[in-house]
């Protein structure tokens, strides 16, 4: 079976295909949901991510965006450096949006999310509604900025920043955190407007239990006599050892999520923490997802489920790279008999309650930011954290 045809298979929400000894994971998406226009909201929920390119036609701005974001990435003489690295890898990644479909379905989650969100706190939260949901990415449209000033114009009264990334890393939910400080540096704040911060929910126990549920619903998909010895390996974005050294809190957040997750399972099976989606030459935090499948193998271990747990929606990390390149290509070539994918939480109904409940717990907080939030790295240098921190404290005052 060509690549092609998996990916679109994927993309249209088959049913898991069987492949000569392994399997690949489904997804299923539902129709994107209306925007709530039409209403004048009380409390706005704002969505940070970094965004996917909707098509492949967005690819290089979205690459840009991402080259020349210090926070992001440091590169040396990045003016120059950033748009030359973007411009040689566009066809390669424009390639692999063509392969899952030709764009990133995250704006279509992340809408799904919001608008299923939102109608549950209009429910459980009267006294702070309507409640509507906005998207604000970092490096495709909707980009924060935009947003931003939607927001604005609708008149909301709080609004609450929501990071969409459940462990924080200063390269991603850090830099979206600096992009709004800077777009705020140069104009007035809305006046009246009440902000707070909700900028990490690793440990969240009904986080926690979503992902379970999506383990345990490809383990019971494996023979019953080898389904004690399926290895689970939770799989994340990796980060350079620079980032890590640091003080980035991102490892061991994603570390807490996995001995939570493994907690819930009771420990039923085997697993490790692996790391994927390097880029460049330097080196990042290890061991990689490929590397692994391939060590594991020659320790004889041939059953496996990837788990990615540092994103809440599909995305070309887990489209494209586990469910092309390592459960397919990489799994046919090392010999793996059986591999399956555990989907994002996506739509999952105790992924709603969880964000539900995150946001509630925190309207009813007296915390409008946390003060791990205000704390830097120990050997941060970037200005723009000092900067950005001291403004979210004065803008969040109780
Ligand atoms: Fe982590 Fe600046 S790099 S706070």
């Amino acid at each position: 079976m060509s690549i092609i045809k998996i990916s679109t298979a994927l993309h249209l929400g088959k049913q898991n295909m069987k492949m000569p000894g392994l399997f690949v994971r489904s997804m299923s998406i539902t129709a994107e949901p209306k925007q709530q226009s039409d209403i004048k909201p009380k409390t706005g929920i704002l969505m940070l991510n970094m965004g996917g390119p909707i098509n492949t036609d967005k690819v290089p701005e979205y690459l840009l965006r991402i080259m020349t974001d210090r926070d992001m990435i440091q590169l040396p003489v990045q003016s120059q450096l950033g748009p030359w690295i973007a411009k040689r890898r566009t066809p390669d990644v424009q390639k692999k949006y063509a392969e899952i479909g030709g764009g990133s379905p995250i704006l279509k989650w992340t809408n799904i999310q919001g608008e299923l969100l939102c109608k549950q706190l209009d429910k459980v939260s009267p006294d702070t509604a309507p409640h509507k949901h906005y998207v604000a990415f970092r490096y495709t449209d909707p980009l924060t900025e935009d947003t931003l000033q939607q927001i604005e114009e609708d008149g909301v009264e709080h609004t609450i920043i929501f990071s969409q990334y459940p462990q924080y890393s200063c390269a991603t939910t850090g830099s979206s955190f600096n992009a709004i400080y800077k777009y705020y540096r140069q104009k007035q704040l809305p006046k009246n407007m009440k902000w707070s911060i909700i900028d990490r929910w690793a440990t969240h126990p009904l986080l926690v239990k979503t992902f379970a549920e999506r383990i345990r619903a490809e383990l019971v998909q494996f023979p019953s006599d080898i389904r004690n010895d399926v290895l689970i390996l939770f799989s994340a974005h990796s980060l350079p050892l620079k980032a890590v050294n640091r003080g980035d809190a991102y490892p061991s957040e994603v570390g807490a999520t996995v001995a939570l997750v493994m907690q819930e399972l009771n420990h039923c099976n085997p697993h490790s923490l692996v790391w994927q989606s390097k880029v460049g030459p330097l080196p990042w935090l290890a061991p990689f997802t490929d590397d692994a499948i391939k060590g594991y193998v020659k320790q004889g271990k041939k059953n496996f489920i990837l788990v990615p747990i540092a994103f809440v929606n599909e995305h070309i990390e887990t489209l494209h790279e586990l469910d092309i390149e390592y459960c397919h290509e990489l799994a046919q070539e090392v010999g793996v008999e059986r591999i399956r994918r555990a989907a994002a939480p996506n739509d999952h109904a105790l992924f709603i309650d969880a964000m539900t409940d995150i946001v509630t717990t925190h309207m009813r907080s007296d915390q409008p930011i946390k003060p791990k939030f205000l704390t830097r790295c120990p050997h941060c240098v970037n200005e723009n954290c000092a900067r950005s921190k001291d403004w979210y404290a004065q803008i969040c005052k109780v």
